[in-house]
């Protein structure tokens, strides 16, 4: 009898996600809403895509050899990834991260055998200056010897991972996208996902980004503190390009939890706040183009990361 599936290691089942249509929380005068489930990688979110990536581009280039130790800082998606990713290929890793984000994904770090250093957050919350404390302590730590800082904020590696997420997406939709919507942290996703987006013929698809209304970095130029884990870094990502994007859009905090609870009730689709965050916008959007045009989003992570959040709790 032939074989079917995947027969490669775990990180064989990385990709080629569905991508599922709204039906309830778009209306008749509304152009159709697609989301991409990122959810289906093994770690339960898009991150594996880039961890991978990562890995591979360094261990191609001789940065990263056998019985080295890889270091980053982390929200904890990218560290879970990273986690699973070393655990397969047999490197140590030592993880930067803060009690600002959430316990499923501390454990699920601790869970794949990652060594943590935990930065103490204000009350939990995403302030401007977490991010560069937690940068500026993991580059400390690459400075032991054999050891690979991945630097995500700065690494090109991952927009190798990502661009795969775009062929996935014309080839799913047959090249007929009109509006491709992502809020962004690093913004290896939005650029990785737009590269592709943008240089594909027959295909002019608006590249719109999200980020919290709290913190308008990019939009407005001002950065503050919000509670959307994964994006809003409060300061502008060097991987983002102007020429890879059309729009910025804001979601508050609020109104991304509340559309991460409707999508879990209404659509069943269960995810975290930044998946709230490019639902809301991409509903605006496809107010605004109409029917019969078509936008694209991504559920980046599991609703399971969150759930002792206050995106559910
Ligand atoms: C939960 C979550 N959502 C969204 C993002 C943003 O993705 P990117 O860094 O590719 O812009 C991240 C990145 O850390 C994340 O962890």
């Amino acid at each position: 009898m032939a074989s079917q599936g995947w027969l490669g290691d775990a990180l064989s089942a990385i990709g080629n996600t569905p991508l599922v249509k709204l039906n309830k929380l778009t209306g008749a005068s509304d152009a159709d809403v697609y989301v991409k489930l990122e959810f289906y990688n093994p770690t339960g979110s898009y991150k594996d895509r880039m961890a991978l990536a990562m890995i591979e581009g360094a261990e191609k280039e001789g940065l990263l050899r056998p019985g080295d130790t890889v270091v980053e800082y982390t929200g904890g998606s990218t560290g879970s990834s990273l986690a699973f990713v070393c655990a397969v290929k047999g490197y140590k890793l030592r993880v930067v991260t803060s009690d600002a984000f959430s316990d499923e994904k501390i454990n699920t770090m601790k869970a794949f055998g990652a060594d943590l250093t935990i930065v103490p957050s204000e009350g939990g919350k995403t302030t401007p200056d977490l991010i560069p404390r937690m940068m500026k302590i993991a580059e400390e730590m690459g400075k032991a010897p054999r050891t690979y800082r991945t630097d995500q904020f700065h690494n090109r590696h991952m927009l190798k991972g990502y661009n795969k997420m775009g062929e996935e997406i014309l080839t799913q939709l047959g090249g007929n996208v009109d509006a491709f919507v992502a809020s962004f942290g690093t913004a290896g996703c939005s650029m990785g996902v737009a590269e592709v987006l943008k240089a594909a013929k027959d295909t002019t698809a608006a590249v719109i980004l999200v980020e919290p209304a709290e913190s308008p970095t990019v939009s407005k130029g001002l950065s503050g503190t919000h509670d959307i884990e994964g994006i809003g870094s409060g300061f502008v990502p060097p991987l983002l390009r102007k020429a890879l994007y059309d729009e910025v859009l804001t979601v508050s905090t609020e109104e991304a939890r509340a559309m991460a609870r409707r999508l879990a009730k209404e659509e069943g689709i269960f995810s975290g706040a930044s998946t709230g965050a490019n639902v809301a916008a991409s509903l605006a959007v496809a107010r605004r183009l109409g029917p019969g045009k078509r936008v694209v989003t991504v559920a980046v992570d599991s609703g399971l990361k969150y759930l002792s959040t206050e995106v559910y709790s």
